[in-house]
């Protein structure tokens, strides 16, 4: 394993355009769960029911309240040291843009500038019919609210089952990820699309695949460097190489 973490320490440093893409398994360990797995969400919960416009329109309170115990959630959780340690990672190495399956906000909320959100973000919200947007407003109760502008339902600014991603964000993920030299693949098990493309999309045009995730994934047989472990244990001990790599 050490060995490993100094082979991607080296890849990383010596990288000009890198690319991190997490999923839920990186905020896991601030108490945030994740959707497949043994103590996935998607275990107990139906994701039509509660993550599609069908599922909303046929019971709106109900996915709202749904929303709000998310939102609450991620506010009352913290960023982790593998949050933490891509922000450093970013202070150190050129130019490194983290591309987040993860509404949860903790990324920017540990400091990360160039953060690409591609299910959306928790904390916002737009109207189901025009084009007004909305951050959470502490009045909002139980019930879904209505918008000032043309009365429809506000919903929560996230990408559902069946959605098209938002443009700008994707578009820029394709960009970046296929002229990126690294590309670090941290707690996702890319069966979600078209997420999952990006890694394969940046290997293809030269990338190096390094991944962090406590067991196998989708993309595992392919990266160059596999780390199994938790992300908020790995990605600390790759910075500190790399800082001590830089000061030696
Ligand atoms: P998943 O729940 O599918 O996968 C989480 C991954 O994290 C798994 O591969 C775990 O092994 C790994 N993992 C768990 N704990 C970890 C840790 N401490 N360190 C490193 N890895 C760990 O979550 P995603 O791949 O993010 O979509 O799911 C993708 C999308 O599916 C989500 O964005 C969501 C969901 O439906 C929407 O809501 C639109
Ligand atoms: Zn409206």
């Amino acid at each position: 394993m050490e060995e490993l973490i100094s082979l991607a320490a080296r890849m990383l440093s010596g990288s000009n355009v890198t690319t991190v893409s997490t999923g839920a398994g990186i905020s896991k360990e601030s108490g945030i769960p994740t959707f497949r797995g043994s103590d996935g969400i998607w275990k107990s919960k139906n994701p039509k029911e509660l993550a599609s416009l069908e599922g909303f329109l046929s019971n709106p309170e109900l996915v709202w309240k749904w929303y709000m115990q998310r939102l609450f959630t991620a506010r009352e959780k913290d960023p982790n040291p593998a949050h933490l340690a891509l922000v450093d990672l970013e202070g150190m190495i050129p130019h490194l843009t983290v591309i987040t399956q993860n509404v949860d906000n903790l990324h920017r909320r540990a400091g990360s500038r160039k953060v690409v959100e591609l299910h959306g973000n928790i904390e916002h919200f737009r109207c189901l019919e025009c084009a007004h947007t909305a951050d959470f407003d502490p009045e909002w109760d139980d019930r879904p609210p209505r918008c000032p502008e043309c009365g429809s339902y506000i919903r929560p600014d996230i990408v559902w089952f069946g959605e098209q991603l938002p443009r700008t964000e994707l578009e820029y993920a394709f960009d970046i990820s296929s002229r990126s030299d690294t590309f670090l693949i941290i707690g996702t098990s890319g069966t979600v699309q078209p997420a999952a493309q990006l890694p394969i999309m940046a290997r293809r045009n030269g990338a190096r695949l390094i991944e962090i995730n406590v067991t196998e994934s989708a993309f595992t047989g392919q990266v160059d460097i596999s780390l199994q472990g938790k992300a908020g244990e790995i990605l600390p001990l790759i910075v500190n190489e790399i800082r001590a790599e830089n000061s030696s």
